[in-house]
């Protein structure tokens, strides 16, 4: 339908008209942009509702529409018969029936934030002619984000469900709601003197139920939904009702839109309030938002405010906690709860004046992929890093996030130049889903992987097992800070107040070099700095004198030796009387140490062969770290003391830097146990690249701690 480069010039518009200016127009410039607002807008409405597949977030959407509407006020001359703000969306599909609906189905205007909701009152309340000191009661209840619905009863019957289409016809799904069992059948409106009705809810998929859905799609070799609003509006759509049935589809209704008598008199006014209806609703049968608590959330699925503030206090609540909730909601909305005083507010040609949408902040935004930087670990482990244009999401400005390796990049073909679609899931770190590439316009080009350390400039290598490149200089500055920082830090050597800022700030100065230049800072001079003082001194060094006195397994950790963690640094220490006596050992002895394999194995030796290495472990001696075995390294540690022990892990997607086996295997080491499947019992989800289902299981039970790689490699050290 879109051409590629047509498609190319309707985003880069759309960019254009969001960042530039639109008061103050000349009539000619003003007609102009209404035209191209029109044109990206309908672009935009195309890529959501018929391709399931946005381009831009659904807040730029909103603000291309606001752009048109405010300039469509200014100059009513310029509203065209088709201007998107004369009809609602289409989603048409051409394989279904169509139906006319009852009532036209109407959008909802959005808000964002308390004043957005103070605005609405303030307009609500003059609209109905009513003071703005007065108090106005509003029912609000959860925006269920799925497909949107409307059932029509006739003489308590279903005879027709329908999607929302362009809000005048739908697509007949009769066939596939009759399978939802949350739809009843038969519902007794006679009895409250209705003799047809059409009713507006949503069909959904429960987060839970999703999984599965892309568990079993997976297994088929299906390609996978995206949320569970893409697997839900396809499934009204099915030809089969017997698939749409297994979809586990359900409906919650949320509007009674027409009732009519047998005389064909409406009745509507029959409900005082929207809660009325809801109510009637609820006792017919149907499944609407209750006034008793959500699953899994302390707050009621809907409430009757009394006031904005009310409906604002509300709302901010489930912002907090709509990732408990089983179902995906993407804001609330705000009704008049009178049906007197809607009336009065009347309805603008796409929504109704007396509701409004509180839009929930993104989880999911585009942004420009600017540059990739490579960063250099401890262990000399280069991780490209993708350079955002800053980019809100879900409340936080992202402009950094780690592309992991080489492979993730050329999976994804990503290229510097790009817009990237970016998402933060739960507690999840931002992670980069997907490169938009039929937005490119010829700039972007290939990532190209150094060839040589950014920092040092010693050549990069990759063991062929492995999936990271790697500086092999054990000296270069980038590997020797990232040391110093480990080195100290809580899961080696403990240095309270020797964090990653201060060893920055010492090692800028001037003052560090080496590790061991951490046992001989001047704390005279540091004093002086500003931030520290006296005491904060004579603080950071007790903690250093403290140090020396370490077990050596400690010691051995610090030294950041590739895949020497804390349990085998603690085995090691519980064989060796003295840390240099390592020197001695060839690999086979290594390799006698349970949970020791041949690639530690070697790396230890290596470590121990090079004599750089022994003069630091002599200077660290002769500077006061202990060496020496100490009681607490007699007994090596058993996986029940693990710092995982008692713990149940799973492990999901692709990990970066080790293999699933592996990551297993020093799962068990640290104590944990692992475990089959996402269940109430797992303690810890590690989540990878192209984490699917078992993340969102997790997320919905609300009581698995989930970890990325990182975390994971720092709680097992
Ligand atoms: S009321 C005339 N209430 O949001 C007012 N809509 O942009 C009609 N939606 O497609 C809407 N949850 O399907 C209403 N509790 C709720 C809703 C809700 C989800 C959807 C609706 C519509 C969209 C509005």
């Amino acid at each position: 339908m879109y051409s590629k480069e047509a498609q190319r010039a309707l985003y880069d518009l759309s960019k254009k008209l969001l960042y530039t200016p639109h008061a103050d127009l000349s009539a000619a410039s003003a007609a102009e942009r209404v035209q191209d607002l029109s044109s990206v807008i309908r672009y935009h409405e195309w890529r959501y509702y018929v391709q399931n597949d946005p381009v831009i977030s659904d807040f730029e959407y909103d603000q291309l529409y606001k752009q048109l509407e405010a300039l469509e006020r200014l100059h009513p001359e310029l509203i065209g018969p088709d201007s998107p703000t004369q009809r609602v969306s289409t989603d048409l599909t051409e394989d279904l029936d169509q139906v006319a609906h009852l009532t036209p189905m109407l959008s909802l205007d959005n808000s964002y934030d308390a004043a957005d909701l103070n605005d609405f009152d303030t307009a609500v309340k003059k609209l109905c002619g009513l003071q703005r000191e007065s108090e106005m009661a509003y029912a609000v209840e959860p925006k269920f984000d799925g497909g949107t619905i409307a059932l029509v009863y006739e003489n308590d019957r279903l005879v027709r469900a329908a999607t929302r289409g362009n809000g005048e016809v739908g697509d007949d799904i009769t066939a596939n709601m009759r399978t939802l069992r949350s739809i009843p059948l038969q519902a007794h409106f006679s009895r409250h003197g209705i003799a047809r009705a059409e009713l507006r809810g949503e069909a959904i998929i429960r987060k839970d139920v999703f999984s599965k859905i892309n568990d079993r799609r997976q297994e088929a070799g299906d390609p996978l939904f995206a949320n569970p609003r893409n697997a839900a509006t396809g499934g009204l759509r099915m030809k089969d009702p017997k698939e749409a049935a297994n979809r586990g589809l359900e409906a919650f209704v949320y509007q009674l839109g027409f009732a009519v008598n047998a005389a064909g008199i409406q009745v509507l006014d029959r409900f005082p309030t929207h809660n009325d209806s809801i109510l009637l609703l609820g006792e017919l049968g149907f499944k609407v938002p209750a006034l008793t608590p959500a699953p899994a959330v302390a707050l009621p699925e809907r409430r009757i405010c009394a006031n904005i503030d009310e409906v604002i206090a509300f709302c901010e609540g489930w912002q907090n906690q709509r990732d408990a909730y089983p179902y995906e909601i993407d804001g609330m909305v705000i009704k008049v709860n009178s049906l007197e005083l809607q009336a009065r507010c009347g309805f603008t040609a796409h929504h109704p004046r007396w509701a409004i949408a509180f839009k929930f902040k993104a989880k999911q935004a585009t942004t420009r992929l600017r540059d990739v930087e490579f960063q250099v670990g401890k262990t000399g482990a280069i991780t490209p890093v993708a350079k955002l244009e800053p980019v809100q999401l879900a409340g936080v400005t992202v402009q950094n996030v780690s592309l992991h390796n080489e492979e993730f990049i050329r999976s994804k073909d990503i290229r510097i130049g790009d817009q990237v679609l970016v998402e933060r899931a739960g507690d999840v770190i931002p992670y980069i889903v997907k490169a938009l590439d039929e937005l490119r316009s010829g700039p972007e080009r290939p990532v190209e992987f150094p060839t040589h350390c950014p920092v040092c400039h010693s050549p990069l290598v990759k063991p062929e097992d492995e999936a990271i490149w790697r500086c092999e200089n054990a000296g270069c500055e980038a590997q020797v800070v990232q040391r110093m920082i480990f080195h100290a830090s809580k899961h080696a050597m403990d240095i309270e107040g020797m964090g990653e800022s201060a060893i920055l700030r010492f090692y800028k100065i001037g003052w560090l070099h080496s590790i061991a230049d951490i046992y001989r800072l001047d704390y005279g001079k540091i004093a002086e700095l500003e931030g520290f003082g006296e005491k904060s001194a004579a603080n950071l060094q007790k903690a250093v004198e403290k140090a020396k006195d370490n077990p050596i397994y400690r010691l051995l950790h610090s030294l950041s030796v590739h895949h020497l963690g804390l349990k085998s640094s603690r085995l090691l220490a519980a064989e060796v009387g003295h840390v240099l006596d390592l020197k001695d050992w060839d690999l086979d002895r290594y390799e006698e140490i349970k949970d020791v394999g041949p690639v530690l194995a070697r790396n230890m030796y290596y470590f121990f062969h090079n004599e750089q290495n022994l003069e630091l472990l002599r200077t660290l001696e002769a500077l006061g770290v202990n060496l020496r075995q100490t009681e607490a390294d007699q007994k090596p540690q058993s996986a029940a003391e693990g710092p995982l022990a008692g713990k149940s892990i799973l492990f999901t997607g692709a990990l970066a830097t080790m293999t699933r086996e592996e990551a297993e295997t020093r799962a068990a080491a640290a104590g944990a146990s692992i475990a089959g499947s996402v269940s109430k019992n797992l303690n810890i989800l590690v989540v990878g690249e192209k984490a699917g289902s078992k993340l969102k299981k997790a997320q919905d039970l609300g009581s698995v701690a989930i970890w990325s790689e990182e975390e994971f490699l720092v709680n097992i050290a």
